[in-house]
């Protein structure tokens, strides 16, 4: 075990060595006494400058949140739980004969409805038998994928911002991350960027469509694009789609319809955001079958498999009209726009999202410089909580989205509506 000091300067030369590649793509500076799970927390951002693990943001403010009784938008998770009869079959599992092991792939009635949810939306046809797994949540496909295919010193290109547990689990793999920004106003990749992230080293792309935190979609030219590099540099893709069913006035489209796309890419999703059930942490990932049977012999050793009482509950669900899915995302549309008219009445920046559960406002028309600041005094001064940016971010992203803070709004609308009219008072209550 690493002492603090010791610590500190592998953690310093860890930054300073992820900076430098992204600079000139050397690879040395990878610190190899760094242990698996430090280079976990270095990946998510979660050591404090003397190497410790720090309290993260998320923590703090839910901390802060908590104490001051302010309405909280910086959690991503639903206040108001999926449809009941949903949660009667779940509770009718446990209570009947759903309480043992499923199998590692999961129940076959759930990978057939995926199945028939990939055809119906999307036209693809998905073998349940060889080009399914079930995991637990999306972030075991996520973890499970990562660690199937990146070997210490490979480059895994992800996004910037991005959702922290790909830093977290390409520093588990040993992978060196590498980032293409994303930036206000349309959160859309600089297409000669992404080509210049790509070198002889990149073995995966993770793409998040629809994005968290920045509430973007990518149309098919940028889609087009990733597919076209990942074919010249033979790399695969791992594409997080949670958010596939809401999006606000855009189709979603998975990266996988795209020609030459299918045979390299891993396609996540999961129970959680669809259904609003982030607690059953059921998902999935479909993919050709020589990849899908990667990932499930990690995914194997991980957990081997999880919810089974869950599972037939979300078979049904998959199979919900398609009114129900449209009329999930109208609603939370509708949302989205109350918030966003309160952020704009706050005197702030507001980038409307096209899907996910985040919408990303800028407090510098405020006079505000430190988001950071701004959001631990918030809770207090004003009831309302949201995180800045900068987490989901490295050190020079972070200073790019420096003003920026993102606020949930899968919340109850009477909430929304209080909490727009709290941030209205914001610079009155909050000298800058
Ligand atoms: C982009 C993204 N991927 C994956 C997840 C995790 O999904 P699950 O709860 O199914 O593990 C989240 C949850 O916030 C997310 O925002």
């Amino acid at each position: 075990m690493l002492n603090a000091p010791e610590f500190y300067c592998l953690f310093v030369s860890y930054t300073a060595g992820a900076h430098t590649l992204r600079d000139t793509g050397d690879n040395e500076l990878m610190p190899s006494s760094a242990l698996p799970w430090q280079r976990t927390a270095a990946g998510a951002n979660l050591l404090a400058s003397n190497g410790d693990l720090s309290v993260t943001i998320f923590e703090e403010i839910t901390t802060l949140a908590a104490k001051h009784n302010a309405i909280n938008l910086g959690q991503g998770f639903p206040d108001t739980d999926g449809p009941e009869h949903f949660k009667q079959q779940a509770a009718q599992g446990v209570l009947g004969d759903k309480n043992q092991y499923a199998p590692g792939s999961g129940i076959f009635a759930l990978r057939e409805s995926i199945a028939r949810h990939q055809a119906r939306f999307y036209g693809l046809t998905v073998d349940p038998v060889h080009e399914i797994v079930v995991t637990t949540g999306a972030t075991e496909a996520i973890a499970a994928s990562i660690l199937a295919f990146i070997k210490p010193g490979d480059e895994v290109i992800t996004f910037e911002p991005f959702y922290d547990s790909y830093g977290a689990t390409i520093g588990l793999a040993g992978g060196i991350h590498k980032t293409v920004m994303l930036n206000a106003p349309d959160f859309q990749p600089n297409l000669n960027e992404l080509r210049k992230a790509f070198t002889a080293r990149t073995k995966m792309i993770v793409l998040n469509n629809p994005h968290n935190p920045t509430g973007a979609t990518f149309d098919k030219d940028v889609l087009a694009e990733i597919v076209s590099l990942a074919r010249k540099f033979n790399c695969l893709i791992l594409s997080d789609e949670v958010y596939e069913h809401l999006t606000f006035g855009v189709t979603h489209i998975p990266i996988a319809t795209l020609p030459g796309a299918w045979e390299r890419t891993l396609t996540l999703s999961s129970v959680g955001k669809t259904f609003s059930f982030t607690g059953w942490k059921v998902g999935w990932a479909t993919g050709p079958a020589h990849l899908v049977a990667a990932v499930r012999t990690v995914k194997q050793f991980l957990s081997y498999s999880s919810g089974t009482a869950f599972q037939p509950a979300i078979a049904e669900a998959l199979d919900s009209p398609t009114e129900f899915f449209n009329n999930f995302a109208q609603d939370l549309a509708k949302r989205s726009e109350v918030l966003a008219s309160g952020l704009e009445a706050a005197g702030m920046t507001v980038y409307r999202p096209q899907g996910t559960y985040f919408i990303v406002a800028d407090v510098a028309p405020l006079g505000f410089t430190d988001a950071v600041d701004l959001a631990r005094k918030m809770p207090e001064a004003i009831g309302v909580a949201g995180i800045p940016l900068s987490v989901f971010c490295h050190e020079e992203g972070a200073k790019q989205t420096k003003t920026l803070l993102r606020f949930a709004f899968c919340k109850k609308l009477d909430l929304l509506t209080q909490a727009a009219e709290r941030l209205a008072l914001l610079s009155s209550k909050i000298g800058n």
